[in-house]
């Protein structure tokens, strides 16, 4: 089964294609419910090209006809149970919220979280970030405007900058009881 990890890291891939400056990420369980939350200030989308966006044939992409990013992660949400939607407008921003029920047989594993957001990182994109995790009211942040403050002109995106970032989110998982989720 697909980890979602990797759909929150395509849905984060279209805040950035949309010129976010800001992809906040939020991933909360609690009470059997897991609800993935990625919003960004990007350019939108119009009411109707919004409509048409669950389906896998609505992409602006140029190098094949097929966009994937979205309808995968609500196939995800619904085939455990769950929810999805997304909302936009132009010029403001996206939303897009998934929810999941924790213990459904078909629910994929949240996954390496720490890889997804070392990945984003490591990109060298224009877009900030924060993660907001939590688990039953527990919970940390990681946000690369902290970050940045704290490296004082080291760019994040040097080797041992990651390898530091991916430890410390990996010890914070194990830290509210997320590892396993
Ligand atoms: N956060 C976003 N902001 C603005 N447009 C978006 C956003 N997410 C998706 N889109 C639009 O919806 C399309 C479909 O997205 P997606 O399903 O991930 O497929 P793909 O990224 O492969 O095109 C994108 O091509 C883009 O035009
Ligand atoms: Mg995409």
């Amino acid at each position: 089964m697909r980890e979602l990890a990797l759909n929150i890291l395509d849905i984060c891939e279209n805040s950035v294609k949309a010129g976010a400056s800001l992809v906040r990420v939020s991933v909360a369980a609690a009470d059997d419910l897991l609800t993935i939350e990625i919003a960004d200030d990007g350019c939108g989308m119009d009411a109707e090209f919004l409509k048409r966006v669950t389906d896998p044939f609505t992409t602006t992409r140029t190098t094949r006809k097929v966009g994937m990013g979205i309808p995968l992660f609500k196939m995800a949400a619904e085939m455990a149970g769950g929810s999805f939607s997304v909302t936009s407008a132009k010029g403001v921003g996206t939303t897009v919220r998934a929810t999941f029920v924790l213990s459904h047989i078909d629910r994929a594993p949240l996954g390496d979280l720490a890889d997804t957001v070392v990945t984003l990182i490591g990109g060298e994109c224009p877009s900030e970030f924060r993660f907001e995790v939590s688990v039953e009211g527990k919970g940390f942040v990681f946000d690369t405007r902290e970050l940045k403050a704290e490296l004082g002109g080291v760019p994040v995106s040097e080797p041992e900058v990651l390898v530091f970032v991916r430890d410390m989110i990996k010890e914070n998982m194990i830290d509210i009881g997320g590892e396993t989720l």
